[in-house]
């Protein structure tokens, strides 16, 4: 399959129509922002990075019953996606404390939450995706109370799965974000999930091996994408 025109670019992709009217193809830059696109630069080798470890984890989704837009990585960076709605938010599981959550709650972060937690923000640049909850939804026709239930479900199921895998890499699944599309009625997994929409801490030494090292200016930001994509094993 081929790119023929340029539909939309992102921050941190661009999107490009195919020949096929229910198809997109995605391809992953290397460009990274932050706080609303304020904070710009460049992580060298994050989109495949990016690319192939979405692709990874969406297939073992798939084999565990949550549905996504995947169709075929066609190489390092591009992948045939099917060409979805998506649902206007940014849907936030957290099994531990950390980023906006301490800072709104006052704690430190890394403190195990008791339950994990689940929580929507309308995705709305010019508004800097606001926190809102399941009414203001619904109230706002962002979604119906059956997407929300079905995508609750899925969120929190992407989170067991996710869980188990990156505990056998010695990783910590600390939080992350998802979002979901509509495609002929469904509602499936869409976007990605990469080091850049989740925080992933070493489980031994809780050395941050995410964006939080490009947003918070850690540095080694490369060798911490390198080290989660050594630790997927998928070369
Ligand atoms: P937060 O603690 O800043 O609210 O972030 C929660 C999670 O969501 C964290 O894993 C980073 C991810 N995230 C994104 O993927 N995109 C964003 O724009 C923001 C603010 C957070
Ligand atoms: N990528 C988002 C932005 O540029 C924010 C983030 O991931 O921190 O606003």
């Amino acid at each position: 399959m081929e790119k023929k025109e340029l539909l939309y670019e992102g921050k941190a992709k661009k999107v490009f129509t195919t020949e096929d009217q229910d198809a997109l193809i995605v391809s992953y830059k290397d460009d990274a922002t932050a706080f609303d696109g304020q904070k710009k630069g460049t992580i060298v080798g994050k989109g495949a990075i990016n690319n192939r470890m979405t692709n990874h984890i969406f297939q073992l989704l798939e084999a565990e019953g949550v549905p996504t837009h995947l169709i075929e990585e066609l190489n390092d960076r591009e992948t045939v996606v099917k060409k979805v709605e998506i649902v206007p938010l940014e849907v936030i599981i957290r099994n531990f404390s950390a980023g906006s959550f301490a800072k709104k709650l006052g704690m430190e972060e890394g403190i195990k939450l008791l339950s994990p937690t689940l929580e929507f923000s309308y995705k709305n640049d010019d508004l800097h995706d606001p926190f809102i909850n399941d009414y203001y939804a619904l109230a706002l026709g962002l979604a119906t109370q059956e997407e929300i239930d079905t995508i609750s479900k899925y969120a929190f199921k992407v989170n067991e799965v996710m869980q188990n895998y990156f505990a056998g890499l010695g990783i910590e699944l600390i939080d992350f974000k998802i979002e979901f599309g509509r495609y002929h009625g469904q509602i499936i997994l869409a976007d990605e999930v990469s080091p850049d929409t989740c925080r992933l801490w070493d489980k031994e030494t809780h050395e941050k091996l995410d964006k939080d090292r490009f947003r918070r200016d850690l540095g080694n930001v490369e060798d911490a994408y390198q080290e989660v994509f050594r630790r997927l094993g998928i070369h």
